[in-house]
């Protein structure tokens, strides 16, 4: 299997020590208009310079650099000649690996904070104000500057809060400028990235359009072709519109309605895809084998692979229909890529394979979106000219409504879910909150509980209401909607949905939650 995915000329590469700030960094250069990705932190100088980087940002991380087995930079990097710009634990490494001290202080430093200027804030901060207000979240502080550099900024838990040798391009803040509640954040990565590092902001949608067309083009050839399953998420959709662009008619698209889809969907991508895109398309209607292979199962394991490997059938039978497709369209996203450092496959998340399909299928992948952020996917989507209802539908998981139910999946408990599902939906877009919530849904329980509607007693089972925020599906806060929202969708989806007697909002975080409920 190969799969070819443009990379643009220049790359900012961020080197990942933990947590989860290398991905917002390379988010936000991203929206500096120039291209990054990201490295695991034990990639020699040798690979990297392989690469070519215009500049390289270390990232923060959770550990000490006084600690025993510490992620250290390999120091030949730091002679390669590329402009660096060191995040709290990236910065306290510059500091430590090039001579100068980090202190172990009494008192860290989380959450806002007051950086103030020293010597005019140096080139880094030239143009910011004397004083204003970062995110911190660190213990360790720089205390001494290597030989060469000078501090430009300081808190009050930290005396070097910032330091930097503009002779060799070394910048460091002990402050996380990627995260919003900094000041002048994505100023502070502008002016490293275009100032300081000279990088062209030249990467903008159309480029990677562009790029992509091109390298799809290239990768499936004048002739071969390429079969695509839509899923009903925004990721198949923009990469099966953006391989459509690159091969036209030698894209075929296979959309198998498992019954588990959401009210309404099956049309909906029957109408924009075949009818308003012109794509080829292979509908293909399975509700009844799945309901019946799902008849009794009702563990959340047993039910995903039942439902993946129904699909699985299905799509070699309807893939019989295209003939001389030898290439398979999936809407892999970066997050999904774990790069190892080597220079090794990268890992997906089983899940996230589009309806869980198989190694063994013969296929060449495409995968257009292997480099793209979840919000790049939308911007390249809307670019291309694709309807709103379908840049802006909601992530929704491969094996469907099923890992909604909790219990047994059969066309009485998927219909009830649909019909409360969409109030959800109706409702959260009335509101106009369809672009603040990540994700918003209905959840069918497997309990029954005692209520009373009219003069009658029900015992019927109750929907769990679940809407989120996030930026990536991988940690998630429960989104604060209005109570008169959830009223309104309460008191509708008990009169209108006939099965359920009461309505629950789940306020769980991810983690220790997870999104999906199964
Ligand atoms: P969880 O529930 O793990 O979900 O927090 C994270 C994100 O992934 C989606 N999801 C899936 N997507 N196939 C998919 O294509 C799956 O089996 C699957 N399970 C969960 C989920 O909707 C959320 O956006």
């Amino acid at each position: 299997m190969s799969t070819a995915v443009a990379h643009p000329d220049q790359v900012v590469l961020v080197v990942d020590f933990g947590a989860q700030y290398a991905q917002l960094i390379a988010r936000r250069v991203r929206e500096c208009n120039v291209y990054s990705e990201i490295i695991h932190h034990d990639l020699s100088a040798a690979k990297i310079a392989e690469k070519k980087p215009a500049a390289l940002i270390l990232s923060g991380g959770p550990m000490s650099v006084h600690v025993e087995g510490a992620p250290r930079l390999d120091p030949e990097i730091f002679n390669l000649g590329i402009p660096i710009l060191g995040i709290c634990y990236g910065a306290q490494l510059i500091a430590h690996q090039l001579g100068g001290t980090v202190g172990r202080n009494e008192r860290g430093e989380y959450g806002r904070t007051t950086m103030s200027k020293l010597a005019d804030g140096g080139s880094l901060f030239a143009e910011l104000p004397e004083e204003f207000t970062v995110w911190m979240s660190h213990f360790d502080a720089v205390t001494d500057v290597p030989d060469g550099f000078v501090a430009v900024g300081t808190s009050p838990n930290s005396p070097v809060a910032a330091l930097e040798c503009p002779e060799r391009a070394m910048y460091g803040v002990q402050h996380h400028p990627e995260v919003k509640h900094s000041e002048h954040g994505q100023e502070v990565l502008r002016r490293f990235l275009l100032d300081l590092a000279g990088c062209e902001p030249t990467w903008t949608m159309a480029s990677v359009i562009d790029e992509s067309v091109a390298a799809i083009r290239d990768q499936v050839g004048p002739e071969g072709r390429a079969i695509c399953g839509l899923s009903g998420g925004v990721d198949s959709a923009v990469a099966a519109a953006l391989v459509h662009k690159a091969i036209g008619d030698r894209l075929t698209c296979v959309y198998v309605n498992t019954g588990l889809m959401r009210a309404g969907e099956s049309d909906q991508v029957v109408d924009s895809f075949e009818r308003s895109q012109g794509v080829r398309l292979v509908h293909v209607d399975a509700a009844d084998r799945f309901f019946k292979h799902l008849d009794g199962v009702t563990e959340p394991e047993a039910k995903r692979k039942v439902i993946g490997s129904q699909f699985i059938r299905v799509f070699e039978q309807a893939q019989l229909e295209v003939e001389d497709a030898h290439f398979l369209v999936q809407g892999t996203l970066y997050p999904d890529v774990i790069e190892s450092g080597s220079d090794t496959a990268a890992k997906i998340k089983s899940h996230h394979n589009v309806g869980g399909l198989p190694d063994d299928l013969e296929f060449d992948l495409v995968e257009p979106l292997r480099n793209l952020f979840k919000d790049e996917v939308r911007a390249v989507g809307a670019e291309l000219g694709l309807p709103e209802e379908i840049v802006w539908r909601q992530p929704f998981p491969g094996p469907g409504l099923g890992v909604r139910i909790i219990g047994e999946v059969t066309p009485q408990t998927v219909s009830i879910l649909q019909n409360a599902d969409a109030i959800v939906r109706e409702e959260i877009i009335g509101a106009g909150l369809e672009r603040e919530v990540w994700q918003y849904f209905a959840v069918l329980a497997d309990i029954r509980s005692v209520g009373v509607m009219g003069d009658e007693r029900t015992y019927a089972r109750p929907i769990i209401i679940r809407a989120v925020t996030s930026d990536d599906a991988m940690t998630a806060d429960w989104a604060r909607l209005p109570y008169e929202l959830l009223e309104k969708m309460s008191n509708r989806i008990i009169n209108e949905v006939d099965g359920v007697n009461r309505v629950a909002y789940d306020i769980t975080s991810k983690p220790p939650g997870t999104i999906e409920w199964e």
